[in-house]
C-alpha cells in the first residue's frame, strides 16, 4: 500500500431514517468517536441515500436529519475536530455521481450484493429504481469527493468501498494521463532546486530500474519535505516517481468495524425493522420496562428452575455491558437458580441507564440550543464544500469540462 498517497482522512455517512439506537451507538458511533483521535474525520447525513429507499414518504428524512446530528454530538462526536455536514447541501456530490456514472459499467452495479439482497428483503417498497441501482456509486462519489483514505464501514458495506476503488482506478486510468505529463513533471522537478532534483531523479531511477523500495521511501520523504511545490505538482511527482501516472481520485481502504454484538430486546440483531430497539432518546421508564419484559431462557418458568444464559436474549446485553467477573457469577447463578431473572436483568437496566444518562443530558442541552447545532452544521457544510469544489475543479478539467471561466 502506497501510504503517502493515502491521506489521513476518514469519511463516513449515516442515513437519516429514524432515531438512533444502542445498536448504532455500539456498532458505529463509538468507533467514529474513537477515530477522531487519529484521523481528520468527515461525517455526514446521507439524506440522498435515505431517499433511494424512502422516496415515497420522505417525512422521516426531514425529521431525522438534525436529530441525528444532535445524537452524534451528544454521544461524543466532536465538532471541533470532525467536519459534520449534510450530503444534499453539497450539490457537488450529485455532479460527481453523474460524472462517475459515465465510466461505470452497468454490470459493476448490478453485481453489488446489496442490490439484489435488499430488493429481495425489502418487499414493501419498490426498489427497482435507477436511484437504488446507483446507491453504491453515489457512495463512491461521497468518498472520492474528499479523497478519503479510510472508510469505516460494517461488513455489509465493504463491497461498496470495493466498487469505489474500482471506479477510482478506472477514472484515473482514463483521465490521469494528462497531456504533456512529462513536461509538467520536468517543470515541477526544476522547482525543487538542483540538489533535490538530483536526489529525486536518483531515487526514481533506483526504484524503477532496481525495484529499490528504500529509494521509493527516500523519494516520498523528499517530496513530503518540499514546501514550494503545489499539490498537483506533488501528485505528478509522486506519479512519475512510482510510474503510476497521476492519481486524481485516490483509492480508499475500508476500516472494517468489528460488528457489534448488540442484540435487540428479542435477541435478534437490534434494528428498527425488527421493532426491538432501545433508542438513544428512550426515557428511563421505557428502558426499564423494555428490559423487564424481555424474554428469558424459556426453560426458566419458575424462579427455582435453572436456566442457561446461552439460551437467553438478556445474556447478549450482559456481554456488552457486564464485566467478566460479574458475568461469571451471574452465569453460575442462572444455571443453579440461585439468582432470579428480575435481579439478573437489574444489572442490565442499571448499566444502560448509566450509559444513557450523560448522553441524554447533552442531548437536552443541544435541543435547547438549536441555533448552535445549526451553526455546527452550517460550518461543517462550508468546510466540506470547500474541499468538494477543489475536487470538482480538477475532475471537470480532466473530463473536458473546464469551460467555465
Ligand atoms: N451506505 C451507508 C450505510 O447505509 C451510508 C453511506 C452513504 C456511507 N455514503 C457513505 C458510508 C460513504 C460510508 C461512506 O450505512
Ligand atoms: Fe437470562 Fe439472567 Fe434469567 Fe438466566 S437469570 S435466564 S441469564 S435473565
Amino acid at each position: 500500500m502506497n501510504t503517502i498517497r493515502q491521506n489521513n482522512r476518514v469519511l463516513s455517512g449515516m442515513r437519516p431514517t429514524g432515531l438512533l439506537h444502542l445498536g448504532h451507538y455500539h456498532g458505529v458511533l463509538k468507533n467514529w468517536i474513537e477515530l477522531q483521535h487519529s484521523y481528520e474525520c468527515f461525517y455526514f447525513v446521507a439524506d440522498w441515500h435515505a431517499l433511494t429507499t424512502h422516496y415515497e414518504d420522505p417525512s422521516i428524512i426531514a425529521e431525522s436529519s438534525r436529530d441525528m446530528v444532535i445524537d452524534w454530538l451528544a454521544a461524543g462526536v466532536n465538532p471541533g475536530s470532525s467536519t459534520l455536514f449534510v450530503q444534499s447541501r453539497i450539490p457537488e456530490h450529485a455532479e460527481l455521481f453523474t460524472l462517475l456514472s459515465m465510466v461505470t459499467p452497468l454490470g459493476w452495479l448490478e453485481r453489488v450484493p446489496s442490490y439484489k439482497d435488499q430488493q429481495e428483503k425489502i418487499k414493501d417498497r419498490d426498489l427497482a429504481t435507477y436511484g437504488f441501482l446507483g446507491y453504491p456509486l453515489l457512495q463512491s462519489a461521497d468518498i472520492l469527493m474528499y479523497k478519503a483514505g479510510f472508510v469505516p464501514v460494517g461488513e455489509d458495506q465493504v463491497a461498496h468501498v470495493e466498487l469505489t476503488r474500482e471506479v477510482a482506478r478506472r477514472f484515473n486510468h482514463f483521465y490521469g494521463r494528462e497531456a504533456e505529463f512529462e513536461s509538467k513533471v520536468n517543470a515541477a522537478i526544476r522547482k525543487m532546486g538542483k540538489k533535490n532534483a538530483k536526489l529525486y531523479q536518483n531515487a526514481r531511477k533506483r526504484y524503477q530500474e532496481q525495484g529499490d523500495t528504500d529509494a521509493l521511501s527516500i523519494g516520498h520523504a523528499l517530496l513530503a519535505s518540499q514546501q514550494n511545490i503545489s499539490l498537483s505538482d506533488r501528485d505528478r511527482l509522486l506519479g512519475y516517481l512510482d510510474g503510476q501516472g497521476r492519481i486524481i481520485l485516490p483509492e480508499p481502504q475500508s476500516l472494517l468495524t468489528v460488528s457489534s454484538k448488540m442484540p435487540g430486546i428479542d435477541g435478534q440483531k437490534m434494528s428498527k425493522s425488527y421493532n426491538n430497539t432501545i433508542t438513544l432518546r428512550e426515557e428511563p421508564d421505557s428502558v426499564t420496562r423494555k428490559i423487564k419484559t424481555m424474554p428469558t431462557d424459556p426453560a426458566r418458568i419458575r424462579r427455582n428452575d435453572p436456566g442457561d444464559p446461552a439460551k437467553c436474549p438478556v445474556w447478549g446485553f450482559h456481554q456488552v455491558y457486564t464485566g467478566e467477573a460479574t458475568r461469571v457469577e451471574l452465569s453460575k447463578g442462572c444455571k443453579t437458580a440461585s439468582i432470579g431473572c428480575v435481579d439478573c436483568k437489574q444489572y442490565v437496566i442499571d448499566s444502560v441507564l448509566q450509559e444513557l444518562r450523560p448522553i441524554q443530558q447533552r442531548m437536552r442541552e443541544y435541543m435547547n440550543d438549536l441555533s448552535s447545532v445549526d451553526a455546527i452544521i452550517n460550518e461543517g457544510c462550508e468546510a466540506a464544500r470547500d474541499v468538494a469544489q477543489d475536487t470538482m475543479e480538477e475532475v471537470r478539467k480532466v473530463m473536458g469540462l473546464s469551460g467555465r471561466k
